[in-house]
């Protein structure tokens, strides 16, 4: 029987679109906005059903062809206009055989399965966030001019994987500063999976080509020990020579709450406690919209910390 206090996840494992909208925003100071951004947490639900019917087989989803995203963003801007601050934005897609800029195919070797909630999603390690998981999104751009002009057997030993058939080296040929090398992570000697949604984006006119990194895990830990491996290098110094022809220009790590947890956001900023507050004045109202102190969106606050 399926247990109804399971939180649902928000469709962190689903398939690889044609195309993407990364928005990034910052919420605005005042209790206006903070009420915003917290009704559309609960709204964002609808908004996507709403587009997403228009083309079924568009597979619309919301950590998520371009018309169908264009229409969401403009309908999530709408809602927010003078709540949020648009920081960044990037449209992506997806070029041939889902290979990156660089020409090679990329996402190879994500879970797949039950394997990408247990790569992606929190569980019993962490119950009152159950079913939410953890982004790390970085913007790179790549210097075509000098990756062009490296030998293809050279960009294979950078990223440690033949470029026309997308083969892994063998052991005896791969560098140790090989990316797939430095970003294998394994603890107890298992490996530790993140799922990657890396997309292409760019501007020919403009001479801009990059990659948008997208990886969802259940641990921002294991991101963090890969992002470590690859500018500090494993062992310190034996770093990721894809970084010789790529920066990373933004970066950020995001909390994705489940689509329960998200539903239960309330336009009111004061925190929610998660059992009944016996004998406290319950009936009273929570009458005014009060910013947290710490500025926050005072989400975190609805895992029930007592008041
Ligand atoms: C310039 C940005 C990046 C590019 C172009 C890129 C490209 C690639 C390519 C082509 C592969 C080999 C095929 C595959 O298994 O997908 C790969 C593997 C991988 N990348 Fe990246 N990547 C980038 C950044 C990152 C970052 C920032 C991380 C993590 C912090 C990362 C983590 C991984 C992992 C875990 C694998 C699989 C390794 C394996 O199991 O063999 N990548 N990447």
């Amino acid at each position: 029987m399926a247990d109804v206090s399971t939180p649902v996840a928000q469709p962190v494992g689903g398939l690889l679109t044609r195309a993407a909208i990364f928005l990034v925003m910052t919420v605005n100071p005042g209790p206006e906005a903070s009420t915003a951004v917290r009704s559309l947490c609960g709204d964002l639900a609808a908004l996507l059903r709403a587009v997403g019917f228009r083309d079924l087989g568009g597979r619309l989803s919301c950590i998520l062809g371009m018309d169908l995203c264009f229409e969401l963003a403009t309908q999530i801007m709408a809602k927010l206009e003078h709540a949020v601050a648009p920081v960044d934005e990037v449209h992506g897609f997806r070029f041939f055989d889902a290979r990156d800029l660089l020409g090679f195919v990329d996402g190879t070797e994500n879970p797949t399965g039950q394997a990408v909630v247990d790569a992606t999603l929190i569980g019993a390690e962490d119950p009152s966030f159950a079913g939410g998981s953890y982004v790390i999104v970085q913007k790179y751009l790549h210097d075509m001019a000098g990756w062009n002009a490296l030998p293809t057997e050279a960009q294979e030993r950078i990223i440690g994987r033949t470029k026309l058939s997308d083969i892994e080296l063998d052991e005896t040929v791969k560098p140790s500063w090989a990316h797939s090398a430095l970003t294998v992570i394994e603890e107890g000697g298992k490996e530790i999976k993140i799922l990657r949604d890396n997309m292409p984006f760019g501007q020919v006119g403009q001479g801009e080509f990059g990659t948008y990194f997208i990886g969802y895990s259940r641990s921002p830990r294991t991101i963090e020990q890969m992002l470590e491996n690859m500018f500090v290098g494993r062992p310190p110094g034996n770093y990721d020579r894809i970084l010789d022809f790529s920066r990373a220009v933004t970066g950020n790590l995001f909390f994705v709450p489940s689509a329960t947890f998200l539903e239960e956001v309330t336009p009111d900023a004061q925190p929610l406690a998660a059992e009944p507050l016996a004998a406290s004045p319950a009936a009273e109202p929570s009458q005014s919209i009060s910013p947290m102190p710490d500025g926050s969106l005072g989400i975190g606050s609805l895992k029930g910390n007592p008041r």
